[in-house]
């Protein structure tokens, strides 16, 4: 008996990813929107929204934390923030495995200027905050904690992956891949760090799959 189909139907259904696949989905999706230097220059898209005509979109040039889109929709299925054009599919995946995890996501960094131990700060954080059920406050992760975490990896030059408590955590650098990041990024080098990404994970059954309401392409 041929049981592939079987198999991939068990993997479609099965409502919780491991954190550690969860981290790597995240992972892919923003470092494939920070290595993409069309997002620099504007562009021209088109959106779609069910029951209304086709518009079309003029976006801006977008850097840095301007990319970091939320990764999935807020609670109760209000539209989608900030989806980055081109980067649909990767979006889509890391957004469909939360469910069953609540994240906290973070980028360090120093913006355009080089990335050393004692120059970085969090220029971006999201994640389900105060509304975090069933953990108490002192326990949700802070900016200081994500700092620390970049800091590691700048010094010691690799990503981290542990746990601490109830939360998974994964801090991943940035790194210059194309001289063309050169142009803007100062005193920095191909294969330097650009930045840190920083992943918390707190599992939470009660997290579903996101409703799309609003597609764009
Ligand atoms: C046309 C200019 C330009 C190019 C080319 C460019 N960047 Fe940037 N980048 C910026 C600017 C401006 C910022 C700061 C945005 C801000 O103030 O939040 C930035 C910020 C960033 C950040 C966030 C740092 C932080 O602390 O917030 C990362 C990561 C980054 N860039 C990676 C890259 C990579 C990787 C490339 C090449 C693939 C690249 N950039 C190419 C202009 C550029």
């Amino acid at each position: 008996m041929n049981m592939g189909p079987l198999f991939l139907l068990a993997i479609g259904f099965s409502d919780k990813l491991p954190a550690k696949k969860v981290i790597d989905l995240l992972d892919k999706h923003y470092q494939a929107v920070f290595a993409d230097l069309s997002l620099t220059v504007p562009s021209k898209y088109e959106e779609t929204i069910p029951g209304k005509p086709p518009k079309v979109i003029i976006r801006k040039e977008m850097f840095g934390s301007n990319r970091m889109a939320r990764v999935r929709l807020l609670e109760g299925g209000h539209g989608l923030l900030n989806v980055v054009i081109g980067h649909e599919a990767t979006r889509r995946q890391a957004s469909d495995a939360l469910t069953g995890w609540r994240e906290w996501i973070y980028l360090v960094g120093n913006k355009t200027g080089p990335v050393k131990p004692e120059l970085m700060n969090v220029s971006k954080s999201m994640g389900w905050g105060q509304i975090l059920k069933g953990v108490p406050s002192k326990q949700y992760p802070t900016s200081e904690q994500a700092i620390d975490l970049a800091k590691i990896v700048v010094t010691k030059k690799k990503a981290v992956v542990k746990t601490e408590g109830d939360w998974f955590v994964a801090a991943k650098p940035i790194i210059f891949t194309d001289k063309q990041c050169l142009n803007c990024h100062q005193n920095a080098k191909l294969g330097g760090y650009a930045g840190v990404m920083v992943y918390k994970l707190h599992a939470d059954p009660t997290r579903k799959a996101e409703r799309m309401s609003k597609i764009r392409k």
